[in-house]
């Protein structure tokens, strides 16, 4: 099996800021409550044109730039996101044809936040066998175009992005461990009912709001405390590691006590969780790939640094995957 590491990253934050300000004119909220239940400030969302393919360009783009390769040297794009351009094609294609990324295999995953997780172990597989050499991952999403604006509990913790990474063979170090787990049972927790073969969009699924997300927050909560720490111990066990080495941890960005608490757990100083969370929100598969190029460029995490990603999101899904930078 060959090693395989995380050559490249890149992110994009559509311009457009919508603040906790601007929220309390939407819904009986306050900043006071975003702040301290959740640790948002602000978040960024997309303009009238801008789809989760646009995003996802602009992302990739940095990612191949700092990776130092060339799209016809791809040979794989994976796309982890909940809120394609449309269902199909997947938006791995459309990114490929923009990236004139000819050689390339290209599919989505649907794993919600865990996305961009599950998308790192599925590139991995296909590296570590020899199927490919180069792969582009991506997570990517408009969350804002299922947000339900009226409803306090949830759009007040979404907003949109890109970040993506390039993996290839590497000589030393590279990603140790993964773990990934799912449980289809608690799928009612979080979902959007409408506009899938289900509920297909009629003007009855519209006016009964059906394509927002909905979402059992504090049930959550619990659960997503418990499998991340679940998933962090498993993984760190499984590349023969203790928590004590872990150098950045990066966390899915779902709510600050979330990932204060699964650091405590771990038993890792809070110094070393990479947050960003007050700035964009809770931006699904784009949360950890966006962290990750963060900490990256800020310097955060050098080279031979053990990192610890973890992530947890509808489905239920949850993963982690430990690497040596
Ligand atoms: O991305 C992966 C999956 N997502 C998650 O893991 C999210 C996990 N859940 C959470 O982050 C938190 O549960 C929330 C941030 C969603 C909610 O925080 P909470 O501390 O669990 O609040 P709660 O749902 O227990 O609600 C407490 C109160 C309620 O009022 P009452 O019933 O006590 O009178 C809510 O109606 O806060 C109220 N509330 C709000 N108040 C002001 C809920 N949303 C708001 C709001 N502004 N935006």
């Amino acid at each position: 099996m060959r090693k395989v590491g995380i050559i490249g990253v890149g992110e994009y934050l559509p311009e457009r800021i919508l603040n906790n300000a601007d929220l309390e004119k939407l819904v009986d909220t306050s900043d006071e409550w975003i702040t301290t239940r959740t640790g948002i400030k602000e978040r960024h969302l997309v303009s009238k044109n801008e789809a989760a393919s646009d995003l996802a360009i602009k992302a990739a783009k940095q990612a191949l730039s700092s990776a130092k390769l060339k799209p016809q040297n791809l040979d794989l794009i994976v796309v982890a996101t909940i809120t394609p351009d449309m269902p199909f094609p997947s938006v791995a294609c459309i990114l490929q044809n923009v990236l004139s990324a000819k050689n390339a295999i290209c599919f989505d995953i649907s794993a919600a936040c865990a996305g961009f997780v599950y998308a790192i172990v599925i590139a991995q597989q296909f590296i570590a066998r020899g199927s490919c050499k180069n792969a582009l991952i991506v997570g990517t999403e408009v969350l804002s175009s299922i947000t339900d604006w009226e409803d306090r509990n949830t759009c007040v913790l979404f907003g949109d992005g890109a970040g993506a990474a390039v993996l290839s063979e590497v000589k030393t170090g590279g990603i140790l461990s993964t773990y990934i787990g799912s449980d289809g049972a608690m799928a009612d927790l979080l979902f959007m009912p409408g506009g899938g073969s289900r509920n297909p969009t009629t003007h009855k699924t519209i006016d009964n709001r059906l394509h927002y997300v909905k979402m059992r927050g504090n049930e959550l909560f619990k659960l997503a405390v418990k499998s991340m720490t679940e998933a962090g111990h498993k993984a760190l066990a499984k590349a023969g590691l203790s928590c004590k080495d872990v150098a950045c941890f990066i966390p899915h960005q779902a709510n600050i006590r979330i990932l204060l608490a699964v650091a405590k757990r771990l038993g890792i100083d809070e110094k070393k969780i990479y947050i960003n969370i007050a700035k964009y929100g809770n931006m699904s598969s784009a949360s950890t790939a966006t962290a990750l190029c963060e900490a990256v460029k800020e310097g955060m995490i050098k080279k031979g640094d053990i990192v610890l990603l973890d992530a947890f999101g509808a489905g239920l899904v949850w993963g982690a995957v430990v690497i040596k930078w």
